[in-house]
């Protein structure tokens, strides 16, 4: 059985006062979660303290990007080693802002990835078509490709350390969130694509994340779709009442 796993991604937003409220409160309600996986990601310069506010909850910390390079004349990134180095154990892959807004290929995607992973982080590693894909039919051709080149030279045992995100680009933000029936199928493709990849029961233990537009009110009909093992949140994951609702009804 997968465990659900629900991940806040706040974005550029919050500062130090309201993220580290924010998350001491989901810390001390961890207590409370069980048969569940809480993850929040917050800005670079933050996640240091935030990891101190949670520190011993079942909440995890991770970043939203990293530099494929390991160190060096690199003006304005940060490694993996230094996301480990103040305790955060996973990071956002391939989110579609870095693909979108700052240019971010399959490749590099892939370098960030197993940069990630030598440095032992857990990765997220986003996928999703845009609406113009959508339309035109190559939804799954966009996906078979972010897959197979974001995870390319992955091993099978490091599968294990990475979740997928589906996420939707024009459900992202929009308040348009994919019907069930699209996100299952999507997810359920998806799937099928790991197990072509890594064989059906390497496949069947990742958990595949749908992101865009969800809110309390719908993260229970996403989660009854076939293959949607939780949630990648944005704009709900801001405030402890709208992100706690996620986390509580997502069983
Ligand atoms: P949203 O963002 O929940 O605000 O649509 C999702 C995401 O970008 O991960």
């Amino acid at each position: 059985m997968r465990k659900p796993f629900l991940a806040g991604n706040w974005k550029m937003n919050l500062d130090r006062r309201s993220g580290v409220a924010l998350a001491r409160t989901l810390a001390a309600r961890s207590v409370t979660w069980s048969g569940r996986e809480v993850a929040i990601f917050p800005a670079f310069v933050y996640l240091d303290e935030i990891v101190r506010a949670t520190a011993g909850s079942g909440v995890r910390v991770g970043a939203q990007n990293l530099c494929d390079e390991k160190s060096g004349a690199f003006t304005g990134e940060v490694s993996a080693a230094m996301l480990k180095d103040v305790g955060a154990t996973l990071v956002l892959c391939g989110h579609s802002e870095r693909r979108h807004l700052y240019g971010e290929d399959d490749r590099l995607v892939n370098r960030k990835l197993h940069a990630a992973l030598s440095q032992g982080l857990d990765v997220i590693l986003c996928v999703g078509e845009t609406l113009e894909e959508r339309k035109s039919g190559s939804t799954e051709a966009r996906l078979s490709r972010q897959m197979t080149l974001g995870l390319a030279g992955v091993s099978a045992e490091d599968l294990a350390r990475i979740t997928i995100a589906y996420e939707p680009v024009w459900a992202i933000g929009t308040g348009v969130n994919a019907s069930p029936a699209q996100a299952g199928e999507a997810h359920t493709y998806l799937r099928g694509l790991l197990s072509g990849l890594y064989g059906e029961s390497a496949a069947a233990a990742v958990r595949i994340q749908y992101g865009g537009s969800v809110k309390a009110d719908n993260i229970q009909t996403l989660m009854r779709a076939p293959n949607v093992d939780g949630a990648l949140v944005g704009g709900a994951s801001l405030q402890s009442e709208s992100f706690l609702g996620i986390v509580e009804v997502a069983l």
